[in-house]
């Protein structure tokens, strides 16, 4: 390791309501303070910089996901989950839904995404003033993932909570994650006698799951784990984006007017909010093999945390990072993470962002929001509630 005196360190404890009001001017401080800052609240060193963690993401051999919460527990019940695990089992894993989940097959669900959202856009517009995460951004990933799932009606309306409280449990050992456990325990329950082979529906991609473990594809004891991930990692984090979306689009009329204009900026749009947003902020890592970060470097054993929202930020990488400008290339942001264990599930979540969009761009000319209320979460990023006034278009 460098002379201790060189390693940059910051006290920050990111983890804290006051730190996750308004992360951006702190995240600018660890980036200008280094390619990796050791946390010591933490004790783990915080990756801030684009390049480095896009590197960290993409060389899974030397930086391993098996501790990618910041606490025991948490690391422990997933077991070998998706999340976690390395080749080959984390490709045997992958591999499961992954036609299911290419834009190709995707693309004959687009029609059904599109008139779900409608759905539920159109009586709200008919209201002029509602809550957009209580009444849209809450409702919509809920209602497209469980189905795609096979998830029964019954118990889905108490799973936002307890798909919250999970996120939490990616956090250190602090009050947030030590009140969230027994409603992670809850999930458990929820996902071993609810999300079973029996009750799922037919040919949905959770019966997959079980299908694969009975030809033989992935281990049997793999099976409701895999389904748990799928539906953990495919609603919160859309909720969050949709969320962000509205009220971005209202902070923004005139990129809302341009947007309304030329529908093919969506994709852009949908990507700059998560680029500007990012829902998921902060993973773990662990080193492998000692890495030499300029003259710093970070032995085997350290735990990274990857700061996937800084990243995003980073005047290196992005110019002018703190403008929200559905304009700019935004291709390659990190909020779907990078390399192996890129979200699986993000042409999905992309499909839903644009349905959602484009549904407020047939129905609504102008959106103007009151004060929005964030909601804290160990490693998400979102918002609580956020009164609309909508003037149809
Ligand atoms: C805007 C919405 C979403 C965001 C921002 C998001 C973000 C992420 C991120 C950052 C990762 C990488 C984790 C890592 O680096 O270790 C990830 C992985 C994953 N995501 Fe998403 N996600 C979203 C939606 C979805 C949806 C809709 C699904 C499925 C229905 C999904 C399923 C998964 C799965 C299964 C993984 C694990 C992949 C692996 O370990 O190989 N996600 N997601």
């Amino acid at each position: 390791m460098a002379d201790t005196e060189t390693i940059p360190r910051s006290d920050l404890d990111i983890f804290t309501d006051e730190f996750m009001a308004d992360p951006y001017p702190a995240f600018r401080g660890l980036r200008d303070a280094g390619a990796v800052v050791l946390l010591d609240a933490s004790d783990v060193w915080a990756v801030p910089r684009y390049a480095e963690a896009r590197h960290v993401l993409g060389s899974w051999e030397q930086f391993s996901s098996a501790d990618i919460a910041f606490n025991e527990q948490c690391n422990a019940y997933v077991g070998d989950g998706i999340l976690r695990a390395a080749p080959p089992l984390h490709d045997r894993l992958r591999n499961v839904l992954a036609s299911r989940l290419a834009p190709r097959a995707l693309r004959k669900l687009e029609v059904d995404i599109n008139r779900r959202a409608r759905d539920i856009v159109e009586p709200l517009v008919a209201r002029q003033s509602f809550d957009a995460i209580s009444e849209l951004a809450r409702r919509f990933p809920l209602e497209i993932v469980a189905d795609l799932i096979g998830l029964p009606e019954a118990g889905r309306d108490q799973l936002l909570e307890l798909l919250d409280a999970n996120f939490n449990c990616f956090g250190p050992d602090n009050a947030r994650t030590r009140e969230s456990a027994p409603k992670l325990a809850e999930l458990i329950e929820y996902v071993m006698t609810t999300a079973t082979r029996e009750k799922l529906t037919e040919n949905s991609m959770g019966r997959a799951v079980f299908e694969a473990a009975d030809a033989g594809q992935i281990p049997t004891e793999s099976a409701p784990w895999l389904v748990m991930t799928y539906v953990t990692a495919g609603i919160d984090t859309t909720v969050h984006a949709l969320g962000h979306a509205v009220w971005l689009m209202s902070e923004h009329p005139e990129q809302w007017e341009s947007l309304r204009q030329n529908r093919s900026l969506i994709p852009q749009a949908f990507r700059e909010v998560l680029r500007y947003e990012s829902p998921i902020q902060v993973f773990g890592r662990t080193v492998t093999a000692d890495w030499v970060v300029g003259d710093v470097t970070v032995p085997a054993g350290e735990r990274l945390a990857v700061l996937y929202g800084s990243a995003n930020r980073d005047e290196r990488r992005w110019n002018d990072p703190d403008r929200f400008d559905i304009g700019r290339d935004n291709m390659e942001h990190l909020a779907f993470g990078y390399g192996l264990h890129g979200c699986a599930g993000q042409a999905l979540a992309r499909m839903e962002g644009a349905a959602i969009l484009g549904a407020l761009a047939d129905t609504v000319s102008s959106i103007e929001s009151g004060e929005p209320v964030r909601h804290f979460n160990n490693v998400l990023r979102g918002l609580e509630s956020l009164p609309v006034q909508v003037v149809a278009a």
